[in-house]
């Protein structure tokens, strides 16, 4: 199965992508993630995202692109993949697809995931997310049993550098100029799906399940 997940910063993809790649036993391919484990390492791609990331812009299409590009050619990807977060333009979506058909695939699933401006907001100020493996938090929708410690494996919880009221509003910015495009392209393509996301985390995983299949 090959499936996107689209929607603003803080729609809950990351959240619902931890769930779908469990059921379907494909790998997930964050392309966020990728960057900040770059910027982790100190990596010269991390050094270049950065710049980008903590302004809430979108890191340039062409790094992008090489880069998601790179990793769906690996063995894993072979019988299904899960991308969070990538397409993010039209140039991306196009050459994702020039690169899926190269390799007589295509995408099964566009799951798009919607929430308000306003709620985005509390939930991306508020999240906190695991400074070990990375999983994600919130102060008062999702909290931890022990404040400021990751359930799963009990290191520190922190705020993502871009989880700022002024970065995380520019990053709703852009998405609406930059992405959200995407939902028109998709839906002439024919295989996107849209989602309430304020209907609670079981409840958007249930509709997903719905959507792709058991
Ligand atoms: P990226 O890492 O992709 O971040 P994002 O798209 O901004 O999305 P988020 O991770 O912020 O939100 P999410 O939808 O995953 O929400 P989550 O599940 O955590 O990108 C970061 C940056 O990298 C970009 O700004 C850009 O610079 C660069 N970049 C990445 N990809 C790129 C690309 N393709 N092209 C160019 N640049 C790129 O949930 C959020 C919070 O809400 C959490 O606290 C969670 O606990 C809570 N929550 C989740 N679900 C629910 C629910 N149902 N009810 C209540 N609370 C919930
Ligand atoms: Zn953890």
């Amino acid at each position: 199965m090959n499936l996107i997940l689209l929607g603003p910063p803080g729609a809950g993809k990351g959240t619902q992508a931890a769930k779908i790649v469990e059921k379907y036993n494909i790998p997930h391919i964050s392309t966020g993630d990728i960057f900040r484990a770059n910027i982790k390492e100190g990596t010269e791609l991390g050094k270049k995202a950065q710049e980008y990331m903590n302004k809430g812009e979108l890191v340039p299409d062409e790094l992008v692109v090489e880069i998601a590009t790179d990793r769906l050619k690996k063995d894993d990807c072979k019988d299904g993949f899960l991308l969070d977060g990538f397409p993010r333009t039209v140039f991306q979506a196009e050459k994702l697809d020039e690169f899926l058909t190269a390799q007589g695939k295509k995408v099964d699933h566009v799951l798009d995931i919607d929430v308000d401006k306003e709620e985005l907001m509390v939930r991306l100020t508020g999240r906190r997310v695991c400074k070990t493996c990375g999983a994600s938090f919130h102060v008062v929708n999702i909290p931890p049993k022990k404040e400021g410690i990751c359930d799963a494996c009990g290191a520190e919880l922190v705020q993502r550098a871009d989880d700022n009221e002024e970065t995380a509003a520019n990053r709703i910015e852009v998405y609406n100029k930059e992405t959200k495009p995407l939902i028109d392209y998709y839906e002439k393509a024919g295989n996107i799906a849209h989602i309430d996301g304020t209907i609670g985390l079981e409840n958007v995983f249930n509709k997903i399940v719905e959507i792709v299949g058991e």
